[in-house]
């Protein structure tokens, strides 16, 4: 397994990876439909934003990005194939994506979570700062707000 810069041409296989992830958690086919945009990755944001890419062989499994690197930096992505879970993947996006933005000057990353991905996050150092709340369909979800320190490095 190799982490590299995500390059544009990675846009549909990064997207097709974000989407079999959320499903893993069963969320019903309406709601995979429903947050399709926030589960689709452009070419255009792969250029605009840090993105990390987990690979196998040549076969993207997993990926990370970051958002708001000119306010509050978020990790706006972090997505491993099904298949792959379990396998320290994750730990290791997160922390290439935390390499970057350390490496960028910043302190800290913050993370509206999923919660079953919560367990996760705390896993890996992050603290619950809040809730964010919202309404879908009649379902009232609550989402972590986290915030993972990224002390500097060495
Ligand atoms: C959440 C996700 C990124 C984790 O990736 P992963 O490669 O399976 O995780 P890892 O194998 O690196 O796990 C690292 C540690 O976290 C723990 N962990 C992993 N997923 C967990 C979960 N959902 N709840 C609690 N702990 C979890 C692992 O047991 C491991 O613990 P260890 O320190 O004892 O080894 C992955 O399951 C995923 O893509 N989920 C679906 C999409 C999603 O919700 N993503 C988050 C968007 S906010």
């Amino acid at each position: 397994m190799q982490i590299t810069r995500a390059v544009p041409d990675d846009a549909a296989d990064l997207t097709r990876i974000a989407q079999a992830a959320k499903r893993h958690w069963g969320y019903p086919d309406e709601w995979i439909t429903r947050w399709a945009p926030t589960l689709t990755v452009t070419p255009e944001f792969i250029t605009a934003h840090p993105t990390v890419v987990a690979r196998m062989e040549a076969d993207a499994i997993g990926f990370a990005a970051l958002t708001g690197l000119g306010r509050q930096l978020r990790l706006e992505h972090l997505w491993v194939l099904p298949e792959f879970m379990g396998r320290g993947i994750g730990r290791g996006l997160f922390q290439e994506i935390a390499r970057v933005g350390r490496a960028a000057g910043w302190s800290s990353v913050q993370v509206i979570s999923d919660p079953h991905a919560e367990g996760f996050y705390l896993r890996l150092g992050a603290r619950r700062v809040g809730e964010q709340i919202s309404d879908l369909e009649g379902h009232r979800r609550a989402l972590p707000v986290l915030l993972v320190n990224l002390p500097p490095a060495g």
